[in-house]
């Protein structure tokens, strides 16, 4: 299985066929609980939250996908960073990169902060750290909304030099695999909303860590049964159907979402434009070094301020006004009033005329049809 390329694991990794029926693909084991033939003598499960065969299918896939050691999967891509944080204890420091999900920044701020954890946001790493004594450095790239890029490679060599070492934790979300494997680049762990291109159907909430080391797995393993923050089997088994054509969407995805942006970039009603696939971005070098393409998500803010940003997202037919992405349709919001509304008032707060697109898998000319007419409404 390891010198599978990318595609080949994406279908097959984890899914060998079931060995009583044949079935080829992973059934839904949905039980919460396994017979033992005697106490403690069983086929390797005893209880859904510490196991699950449909789960196991999909987190031996993940590991392959990522090139990790073990994947855990759970009920949400928050249930995931809770894990995470729950390595850390009362007293430890996380520098977190400032432009992130806004359900990260709100888990920090009013979760684990009040537990005595310290929390520093820095825009530039490693260049802008102000401490230098983190036990946990959490990075998004490309970041939730502003698909600001970090040097996960240089991030990751910093880290090394320090004492105690951090460890370095990567969401991947944006990327996904196809796209970057930050384990690969010297990070820890990897965290997934399993929610957005994973699942790719916008039909399922999931989560996923993946992680580099046996100890590491060891202590989220334990985390993840203790806590229980766990995904049922038919959430599971939905991930895995949407990873088997995840390479084909993203390709496509990329392909689109570079046309939208190359159609905003030529428009007086666009103030700025972000997306690290642009030849003008100037990230285009960072982005070529890290990442297959760039992604199916574009950002930008609407020249005429807020109230026109809003006119444009409710203007769109094809482009859903709603929260979350990476799904086969395209999706448009306002962070600022959606997604990112927790750090409203806070330094992370985003511009409020900023638009966010996820790109879909529409015929290309019917979205930038769909985006002209919402241009016209919203002049
Ligand atoms: C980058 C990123 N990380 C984590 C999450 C949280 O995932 P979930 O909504 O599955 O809990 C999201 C959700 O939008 C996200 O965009």
């Amino acid at each position: 299985m390891s010198s599978w390329k990318f595609n080949t694991l994406a279908i097959h990794a984890g899914q060998e066929p079931d060995p009583v029926t044949g079935a080829v693909m992973p059934p839904i084991y949905q039980t919460s609980t396994f017979r033992q033939r005697a106490v403690g003598e069983h086929l390797g499960y005893e209880y859904s939250r510490t196991g699950n065969p449909t789960r196991t299918a999909l987190e031996v896939n993940l590991a392959a996908l990522e090139g990790g050691y073990r994947a855990l999967a759970f009920a949400s891509g928050m249930a995931a960073t809770d894990a995470v944080l729950h390595l850390l204890s009362p007293g430890d420091s996380i520098l977190a990169v400032s432009d992130l999900y806004g359900g990260t920044f709100r888990i920090l701020e009013q979760v684990f902060r009040r537990y005595g954890m310290e929390i520093e946001f820095a825009r530039d790493l490693p260049e802008a750290a102000g401490r230098s004594d983190p036990s946990l450095i959490w990075i998004e790239t490309p970041t939730n909304p502003m698909l600001k890029l970090y040097d996960i490679e240089q991030i990751c060599a910093w880290a090394g030099t320090l004492s105690p070492r951090p460890l370095v934790c990567v969401d991947n979300t944006f990327a996904t695999p196809y796209l970057q494997q930050p384990l690969m680049l010297g990070a820890d762990l990897v965290l997934h909303s399993t929610t957005k291109y994973l699942g790719g159907h916008s039909d399922v909430v999931g989560g996923a860590l993946v992680v580099r080391e046996a100890e590491l797995a060891e202590r989220l393993s334990f985390l993840q049964n203790a806590v229980g923050g766990v995904p049922g089997p038919f959430d599971c088994f939905l991930v895995l159907r949407g990873i088997k054509t995840l390479p084909l969407r993203m390709e496509r995805h990329a392909e689109n979402a570079l046309a939208v942006a190359n159609d905003l970039a030529e428009r007086s009603q666009v103030q700025q434009i972000f997306y690290p696939g642009l030849e003008a971005d100037p990230q285009i070098e960072l982005a070529r070094r890290q990442m297959r393409n760039g992604g199916g998500m574009v950002s930008f803010i609407h020249a005429g301020g807020p109230e026109k940003a809003r006119a444009f997202v409710e203007a769109t037919e094809l482009f859903t006004l709603a929260e979350s992405l990476g799904g086969v349709e395209s999706l448009i919001e306002i962070p600022a009033l959606m997604t990112h509304a927790s750090t409203q008032d806070s330094p992370l707060a985003v511009d409020p005329a900023l638009i966010r697109l996820s790109v879909g898998l529409e015929a290309i000319d019917d979205l930038l049809e769909d985006l002209d007419r919402a241009f016209q409404a919203s002049s």
